[in-house]
Parts: structure tokens; sequence; C-alpha cells
């Protein structure tokens, strides 16, 4: 199993990947089934070509089996933020996870930041439990800021972690 970035020629294997983690874990994430399902070509490689963004996944025999999203944004400068995290379910408990937010945490490094952030929808307590092992701190919570499935909107903790102590 490699963790490496993906490249804008994987962009199907990164779309297919994704739509199975939606399909098997709708709640996890806030994005649509349908809408990432009808996404272009096109508006996939404008993703995975971003300079300020990087997808990294895990490939296994050349079969993608998780990925994460990291990605700098305008409002927040120096402080990427962690998308998009998920494992095939039959490749779960292997520390795969772990593995990804450490490869974009160095990223993150690389690129100067001292900081990463995540958003997490405040009931996933296992998700957070996660974040919390990896060495993230709860930063704040925001009300209502997400709004899901059915249409209700939901509190978001956001949690940070400090890359500056491993330096
Ligand atoms: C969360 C997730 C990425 C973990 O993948 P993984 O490769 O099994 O994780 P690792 O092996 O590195 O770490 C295992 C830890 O994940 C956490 N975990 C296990 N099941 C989980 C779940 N259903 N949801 C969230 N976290 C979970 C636990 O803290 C576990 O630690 P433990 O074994 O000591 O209990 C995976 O369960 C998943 O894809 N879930 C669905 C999508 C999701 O919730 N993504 C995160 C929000 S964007």
């Amino acid at each position: 199993m490699e963790i490496r970035e993906a490249t804008t020629k994987e962009w199907k294997q990164v779309r297919d990947l994704y739509l199975a983690l939606l399909k098997n874990d709708p709640e996890a994430f806030v994005d649509q089934y349908d809408e990432i399902a009808a996404l272009s070509e096109e508006r996939w490689i404008r993703g995975l070509e971003n300079k300020d963004a990087k997808v990294f996944v895990a490939v296994e025999n050349d079969k993608f089996i998780g990925m994460g999203r990291i990605n700098f944004y305008k409002e927040l400068p120096g402080i990427p933020v962690l998308h998009k995290l998920g494992v095939l379910s039959e490749y779960r408990g292997q520390g795969i996870a772990r593995k990804l937010v450490k490869a974009r945490e160095e990223w993150a490094k690389s690129m100067g930041a001292h900081k990463v952030r995540l958003g997490i929808i405040a009931d996933r307590l296992k998700t957070i439990e996660f974040s919390k092992k990896n060495g993230y701190k709860i930063m704040e919570t925001l009300r209502n800021r997400a709004q899901i499935k059915d249409g209700t909107w939901v509190d978001v903790v956001f949690m940070e972690k400090d890359l500056s102590a491993e330096r």
C-alpha cells in the first residue's frame, strides 16, 4: 500500500473512490452523491490541478482504497483545511486514514503552514475522537453551520493541529 498525491490523469479513480465512499457512508460527508456524480471531467481535472490543494490517495495493487484532500483558502492564510477523508470499509482499522492525515500534514509543512484545520459535524463523535488521537484540538463549535442531507442545519466542530511542535 502506498500513500501519494493523485495526478490529474487519475481523476476517474479519485471520482470513483469518492463516489463509493459517499454511497457507503453518506452521513459522513457534506457533499451529495448526485452532485458529485454529475461533475464533469474538466471540473475534476481543474480540482486536481489547483496549486492551493492536493488530493492524497492510498493505493494498493493499483486499487484506490483511501483518500483525503487538503486546501488552502484565501480567507484562512497559512492554515490549510483537511477534507474528504475516507477509507473503503474493507480496508479500515489498519492505520490508512492516519497515514493520509500525516501525508497531508507533511505537505502543509512543505508549503510553510504552521497549523492545519478541519471541520466535523458535531455528532460524529468517532471522527472527533479519531482527530483527537491524531493531535487535533477543538477550537470552536459553530452552531447551524452545515446543511445535511435531510435539509436540517447542524453544528460543526472546528479542530486544529499545531505543526510547529513537530518541526
Ligand atoms: C474515519 C475513517 C477514515 C478511518 O479510517 P481507518 O483507515 O480505519 O482509520 P485508522 O485505521 O487510521 O484509525 C482507526 C481509527 O479510526 C476511528 N474510526 C473507526 N471507525 C470510525 C468511523 N466509523 N468513523 C470515524 N472514525 C472511525 C477510530 O478512532 C479508530 O481508532 P481505534 O481503532 O483505536 O478505535 C473511516 O472509518 C471512514 O472512511 N469512515 C467514513 C468516512 C468518514 O467518516 N470520514 C471522516 C469524516 S470526513
